[in-house]
């Protein structure tokens, strides 16, 4: 399936976004720089902030890269929902805070408008949207405006709908998949099949270019995902550890220790399903209630704190089923050994 330009003339291993830090313009532009497709995160930052790292993207020299965001499809939960997921969580919270409180419930937009403006403004040329689908105006307008679009999709369902908007390409993400799921609907989980039977299911939908993504560590798992159908396949957790990544000591430290032996599906950090490493939190809060963003907002100074202080055990540690493959080193160097 030829890819249409400026996604043809990459490499077939794709860098996928991740916000919260590890997607640094630096990791971008390593990566772009070697021929590999990859994108700036623009979740959770301001727009203001995301037009800077755009511009230190593009003053690299850098051509065709892309930038993610977050759909606006909340999830709201209500006050007494919120204030008793608090009284929950509120011994962690007080961990490294004493005199931690409940943060006001806000169920915000994370600057959509602001961030779509930014988007076309910067001339970014592929621009990505997960949590939700964008209108076919939204589609309309970044066609005109000559960017490519991408939409995550988790099932078949998802994917007949983003072609039908009018995306241009496809993030399929599967069920192993590191950090938050890009589920529509977030009070469901995504469905649990390997990602070469979702590519292939996909395919039979939509000739779209497919972007691979969940759980892809070895070559084997890339080599397998091209055949069912894939044209590229993209890494999240693969490169957490490389240098150019900008996760935290305490997230790199976490993926490196051997204490924790396994991931899981979980709403506790944000109120929408994402796949971590089961630590304490997790373990305590498994029966989370859904409510995005209030639940990330919620949760998030008690992360931070925690990240500060080094204590993993509070931490969003967010990883794919593949992380005991994670390895340091040039952000390069992974992603040319995984070349099929
Ligand atoms: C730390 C982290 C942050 C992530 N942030 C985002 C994000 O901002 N937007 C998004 O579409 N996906 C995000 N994801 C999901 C990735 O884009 C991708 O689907 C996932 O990393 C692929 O699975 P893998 O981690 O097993 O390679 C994130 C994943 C991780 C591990």
């Amino acid at each position: 399936m030829p890819l249409p330009s400026p996604l043809d003339t990459f490499k077939r291993i794709a860098v996928a976004p991740m916000a919260g830090g590890p997607s640094s313009p630096a990791l971008v532009i390593a990566a772009a720089r070697a021929g590999h497709f990859a994108q700036l995160a623009g979740g959770y930052k301001t727009a203001a902030a995301l037009e800077t790292q755009i511009a230190e993207v593009t003053e690299a020299g850098v051509q065709v890269f892309g930038v993610n965001l977050f759909v606006p499809n909340p999830h709201p939960i209500d006050e007494a929902g919120y204030a008793a997921y608090w009284e929950r969580i509120r011994q962690h919270a007080s961990t490294h805070d004493e005199t931690a409180t409940m943060a006001p419930r806000l169920e915000d937009d994370d600057e959509w408008a602001e961030k779509l403006d930014a988007v076309i403004r910067s001339r970014t040329p592929v621009v990505s949207f997960t949590f939700g689908l964008p209108s076919p105006d939204v589609f309309r307008r970044l066609k005109t405006a000559g960017v490519l679009t991408v939409q995550t999709v988790t099932s078949v369902d998802e994917a007949r709908r983003a072609a039908a908007a009018g995306a241009d390409a496809l993030t399929v993400q599967g069920y192993d998949a590191g950090g938050h799921s890009g589920v529509w609907d977030a009070d469901t989980f995504p469905e649990n099949v390997p990602l070469t039977t979702l590519v292939e299911r996909v395919r039979t939908v939509t000739d779209l270019p497919l972007i691979a993504s969940g759980g892809i560590t070895r070559r084997d798992q890339v080599r397998e995902v091209l055949d069912a159908g894939a044209d590229l396949a993209a890494v999240g957790t693969a490169v957490l550890l490389s240098d150019e990544s900008g996760a935290s000591a305490t997230h790199k430290a976490a993926l490196a220790d051997d204490r924790y032996t396994e991931t899981i599906l979980t709403r506790a950090f944000t109120g929408r399903p994402a796949r971590a490493l089961v630590n304490a939190f997790v373990e305590s809060h498994a029966d989370a209630p859904v409510g995005y963003p209030a639940l990330h907002h919620l949760t998030r100074a008690m992360r931070a704190n925690a990240t500060a202080a080094g204590d993993s055990t509070l931490v969003n540690l967010w990883a794919g089923q593949g992380w005991r493959d994670a390895e340091e080193g040039p952000v390069v160097a992974i992603l040319d050994a995984l070349e099929p």
